[in-house]
């Protein structure tokens, strides 16, 4: 079960490309597209991924899971707790803030951009983008402050990005065969390492404000939160977390 590896010095964006491949030639399960840079890097919700050339990782991995369009927020708990399990490896403690940010001491080190080709009830194949921050040690103000591998662990040398990739991609194999297996169970461990659990929050919805505190989040994907009114359960998109530190 592994795809053919495409590693570019430059692209427009990995999860682009490998769209590209997918509706051109066709591609097999595990086919992984990296760069060194991506000049037009996509993030969440339209916005645009910065990375410092040659520092970080940029890929998008294809698979096709056996995963229900219902389930689909499984494939995102799966690709967060990889690299959960991942920086565990290095000493570095990480947790996932809702839906696909993670977090290492309040700062973002890693983004996701899961894009799903769905066919019925099925999701028939997924490009999975992960933006993570390796050796990078300067970044410019962005709407969350960002860190890295290196700045985390005080490393004074670069990690081996190739060496950590391996890494991921065997750490998402393993988590995507728990995912398949039972959903309700990968949620309920992206549950155990959900950032600002039981602790009250800001939300912006709009330009609309919600407290609550943050009780766990659905196999469907939606956050639970305690509010006044008593809990509220929101989709992707629906909110999103207010920065109130940085
Ligand atoms: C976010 O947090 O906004 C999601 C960021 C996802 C970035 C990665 S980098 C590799 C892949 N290709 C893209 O264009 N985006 C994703």
């Amino acid at each position: 079960m592994s795809g053919k590896r495409f590693h570019l010095s430059v692209v427009v964006s990995t999860n682009l490309y490998t769209t590209e491949l997918l509706s051109h030639s066709g591609i097999e399960p595990w086919t992984i597209v990296s760069a060194d840079f991506q000049s037009g890097g996509k993030g969440q919700r339209g916005r645009t991924w910065e990375s410092e050339a040659g520092e970080n990782l940029t890929f998008s991995v294809f698979i096709k899971p056996r995963i229900r369009v219902a389930d689909q927020y499984c494939i995102s708990a799966a690709v967060s707790l990889s690299i959960l399990d991942l920086l565990d490896d290095y000493g570095c403690q990480a947790c996932i803030k809702w839906p696909n940010d993670i977090i290492v001491n309040d700062h973002k080190i890693a983004g996701l951009l899961i894009e799903n080709q769905l066919k019925g009830s099925i999701v028939e194949s997924s490009v999975i983008g992960v933006g993570l921050n390796i050796n990078q040690v300067h970044f410019n103000s962005f709407r969350w402050p960002a860190t890295s591998l290196k700045l985390e662990t005080a490393s004074q040398i670069s990690f081996d990005r190739a060496v950590i990739l391996e890494a991921f991609i065997l750490r998402l194999k393993e988590r995507m065969k728990e995912a398949e297996k039972d959903g309700r169970q990968i949620v309920e461990s992206l549950n155990e390492h959900l950032y600002c659990q039981g602790e009250v929050v800001t939300f912006l919805q709009n330009d609309e404000v919600i407290q609550g505190v943050v009780r766990a989040v659905t196999t469907d994907g939606q956050l639970l939160l305690s509010e006044k009114e008593g809990i509220k359960a929101y989709s992707n998109g629906e909110i999103t977390l207010k920065n109130t530190f940085g």
